[in-house]
């Protein structure tokens, strides 16, 4: 058991200090917004993770997880200090890591001696060797301890990661970092810090990449009357391909795939190498969003202005709540922009002061279908797979269903009179 303190109580950080606790730690978990520190202290969870809402009743329970307000209460008595802040995208697509020299310069006198800060932060290859020029401590270490949270599932991936990448420049120091995770069954990958930083932007961005992959195998397939479940069956069979990630969608998006992608690009440039690749990958995912809006036009037959179209999923993926960057609402500006009324419903948004303005909230399927000229399917929901789709039917002004997510089977869709579209399926 160490003293743990963990800095942010953000998605990564608040699922850190949670699994910490519940592996066995003693874990502070510090943050500057007042509020949430008080809504966590009452076992108020203010984001939307599978798991989370438990651990952190068991960790405040038996007292292993506490919340303060402020970095500076929560290191005196830490061995570990993890920094879990937002690094942002910036205005020339480097990440922003203001928030992280901000902690950095707030704590540095205070941390006791031996103390190891444990940067799980996604930022810029090097960050770790300018907090150790920035910290001026010859006693205190900085280790790089990436993240690989997928939203939704975040406390299972940290319980069950495939690997623990930790990034050190002292083997013994790495060592103690990885004595963190003893209760945790899986690899340590021990590198260089450089190294780590690099493999947290790799992961994200060949991730991206894959699915870039499946959606321009997609069109293919449609071109030459394939299937691409059948293709990605094959595909995925390869070890050395796999078969996650391979599922067709109108693009990546959320608050990590877009700023990683953009980060990597600037990255590589400011080091003298142009990432033409994930630059074609990024261009490639903006004209999937249009993509899916050509399939709604064609199916349409004619213009998108004023046809009423109801879209079916907003966030950027399911068993999620969270809208940033989603691709479901870029497609809704195309369409927007096109001239077409909308009408959306998600299971997780029903408020439309999350929305811009020309998106009305329905509160069910049903709301959203009665009067539309076609439907937009744009976020895996069970929900929409369950949907009884033989009664919305009749409540549409005319029965067209672009489904980007392949969620729906196409010949059950046919049978039951829809026009139907998907992504590369026969
Ligand atoms: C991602 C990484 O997976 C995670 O390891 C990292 O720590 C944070 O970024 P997340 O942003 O939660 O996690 O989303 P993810 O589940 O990876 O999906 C990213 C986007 O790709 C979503 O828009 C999703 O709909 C899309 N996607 C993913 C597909 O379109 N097809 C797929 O097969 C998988």
């Amino acid at each position: 058991m160490s003293n743990v303190a963990v800095i942010g109580a953000g998605y990564v950080g608040l699922t850190t200090a949670a699994c910490l606790a519940h592996i066995g730690h003693n874990v502070t978990c510090a943050d500057i917004d007042e509020d949430r520190i008080s809504q966590l202290n009452n076992g108020e969870i203010p984001i939307h993770e599978a798991r989370l809402p438990e651990l952190v009743q068991e960790g405040l329970s038996n007292q292993a997880l506490k919340f303060v307000v402020g970095a500076q209460r929560s290191i005196t008595t830490s061995d570990f200090v993890f920094l879990c802040l937002p690094t942002p995208q910036g205005e020339d697509g480097r990440a922003d890591i203001g928030a992280v020299l901000d902690v950095i310069e707030e704590i540095r006198q205070l941390v006791p001696p031996q103390t190891i800060i444990i940067n799980k932060s996604t930022v810029p290859v090097g960050t770790i060797a300018l907090i150790e020029a920035a910290i001026q401590r010859e006693d205190v270490s900085i280790v790089s301890n990436p993240e690989f949270l997928r939203e939704g599932v975040a406390v299972t991936d940290f319980l069950q990661p495939d690997r623990i990448v930790i990034g050190a420049t002292s083997s013994e120091v790495g060592e103690r970092v990885a004595a963190l995770y003893d209760s945790i069954d899986a690899p340590i990958i021990a590198v260089d810090p450089a190294s780590a930083e690099t493999i947290k932007y790799a992961t994200n961005s060949f991730l991206a990449t894959k699915v870039s992959f499946v959606n321009g195998l997609a069109a293919v397939c449609e071109a030459v009357g394939a299937d691409i479940e059948s293709v990605t069956r094959g595909l995925g069979s390869d070890q050395r391909i796999g078969s996650r990630f391979l599922q067709p969608g109108p693009g990546w998006g959320g608050s990590c795939f877009p700023k990683d992608m953009q980060a990597l690009v600037r990255i590589a440039t400011d080091a003298g190498y142009e990432f033409d690749l994930l630059r074609a990958v990024i261009e490639a995912n903006d004209q999937q969003f249009d993509r899916i809006v050509h399939k709604a036009e064609l199916l349409l037959g004619e213009e998108l202005a004023g046809k009423n179209l109801a879209l079916l999923g907003l966030t950027f993926k399911a068993h999620t709540d969270d809208l940033r960057n989603s691709p479901a609402l870029e497609v809704a500006k195309r369409l927007a922009a096109k001239g077409a009324k909308l009408t959306a419903y998600d299971p997780m948004i029903t408020s439309p002061t999350e929305l811009p303005d020309d998106i009305g909230v329905a509160a069910t399927i049903e709301q959203a279908m009665t009067g539309s000229d076609l439907a937009l399917i744009l976020t895996e929901w069970p929900e929409f797979t369950r949907a009884n789709w033989a009664n919305l039917i009749d409540l549409m002004n005319a029965p067209r269903v672009v489904d980007a997510r392949n969620v729906l089977d196409r010949k059950s869709m046919v049978e039951l009179g829809y026009q139907y579209d998907d992504l590369g399926r026969i």
